[in-house]
């Protein structure tokens, strides 16, 4: 015997690298090109230090209420998390604990099956249908809870609010997540049906449309009765997981939606332009409704270009799983990023073909 036998042994997800390479055009975790607004930079410069030395509102109360009213909820339907990793982290913890599978998409976020061994809960990843969509009929059997990005990630592709409400309605008995990380840049939110469906929690993250990886802030929305769920599984665990300063500048990103919706508009047209470019260069491209664009060129290796642009320092995403070994997963930058990853592509395709 040993401490060892006693450890809770688990393969942790791989976030995309933070590499420190000068000049960088960085296009591999989905950050916001776009930084915080001028609102936040004033918040920033007015916090008041004295107030470190003291615990934070440790519900967040004003940014409950500002998020409350933009979502059209109330105080008590809104969850806090330091970041939706967390929210997700304890969302799992929560609700799904049956004895049926957690059920998923084979290619979705890779963190899912990692809360899943960390908590030794069964799972299901169901195989998406060739074109990468979702078919809802899937998701009609016995399961202790189902979760689905929407768009989905990596792949980018949206799902109608009538088939995640078929989902939700066809599950009554479970909890469905939407994990609703990337619905800004051109999806329909479902939160409104919230209102008809207590089995519904949507999760929503401050790090891509609001340019706000770096501060940390993830958001469930849900019935009073799962929210308050979540609150005392998050209050036996950590009591204060956003702080102080968070708290302020979260606020004023939430006071300020105006400037979130003008620079998910800019994202959305660069997007809109890089599937032009990149169907021009040969490319396959899924119609991403995301900061991202999921694609693979059908003469060139996934590895092979991930490593070429790397090497010119273009960092994209890239993984080795199947199905999807030949893709890479681009996030949408500035216009001028973008321009810059087309110029490499189009002469490295060119050298390509001539050999
Ligand atoms: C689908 C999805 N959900 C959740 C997250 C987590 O975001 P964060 O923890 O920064 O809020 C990500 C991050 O890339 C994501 O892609």
């Amino acid at each position: 015997m040993s401490w060892q036998n006693k450890l809770r042994q688990v393969e942790p997800y791989v976030a995309g690298e933070q590499p420190k390479i000068v000049n960088m055009i960085k296009l591999n975790t989905n950050e916001n090109p776009y930084g915080p607004t001028e609102k936040i930079k004033e918040v920033l410069q007015n916090l008041n230090e004295d107030k470190l030395k003291l615990y934070p509102n440790s519900d967040g109360e004003d940014l409950r209420h500002a998020l409350a009213k933009y979502h059209g909820l109330n105080d008590k339907q809104v969850f806090l998390g330091n970041g939706s990793d967390e929210v997700l982290a304890l969302s799992f913890l929560t609700f799904f604990n049956g004895k049926e599978p957690i059920l998923f998409p084979d290619i979705s976020y890779s963190f899912y099956p990692v809360y899943c061994d960390l908590y030794q809960m069964a799972f299901e990843q169901v195989p998406l249908r060739e074109d990468f969509t979702i078919d809802i009929k899937d998701y009609q059997k016995p399961n202790s809870g189902i979760i689905f990005p929407n768009p989905n990630a990596p792949t980018g592709l949206l799902l109608g609010l009538t088939a995640i409400e078929e989902v939700v309605k066809n599950n009554p008995n479970s909890i469905v997540i939407i994990d609703e990380a990337y619905i800004d840049f051109g999806g329909e939110t479902c939160v409104p049906l919230i209102k008809k469906y207590d089995n519904l929690v949507v999760i929503q993250t401050f790090s891509k449309s609001r340019s706000f990886a770096g501060a940390r802030l993830g958001v469930a929305l849900g019935s009073e009765e799962a929210i308050s769920h979540l609150y005392d599984v998050k209050n036996s665990f950590n009591s204060y997981p956003i702080d102080y300063i968070t708290q302020q500048v979260a606020l004023a990103s939430v006071l300020d939606s105006q400037d979130m919706k003008k620079k998910c508009q800019m994202i959305i047209s660069t997007r809109e332009r890089t599937k032009t470019k990149l169907k021009e260069l040969g490319f396959i491209v899924p119609d991403s409704y995301a900061n991202f664009v999921f694609v693979k060129h059908p003469q060139i290796d996934g590895e092979e270009l991930f490593l070429a642009l790397r090497k010119v320092g273009i960092i994209v995403r890239h993984w080795n799983k199947p199905r999807i070994d030949q893709y890479l997963r681009i996030t949408i930058g500035t216009d001028e990023q973008m321009d810059r990853l087309f110029a490499f592509l189009e002469n490295y395709i060119h050298e390509k073909s001539n050999g």
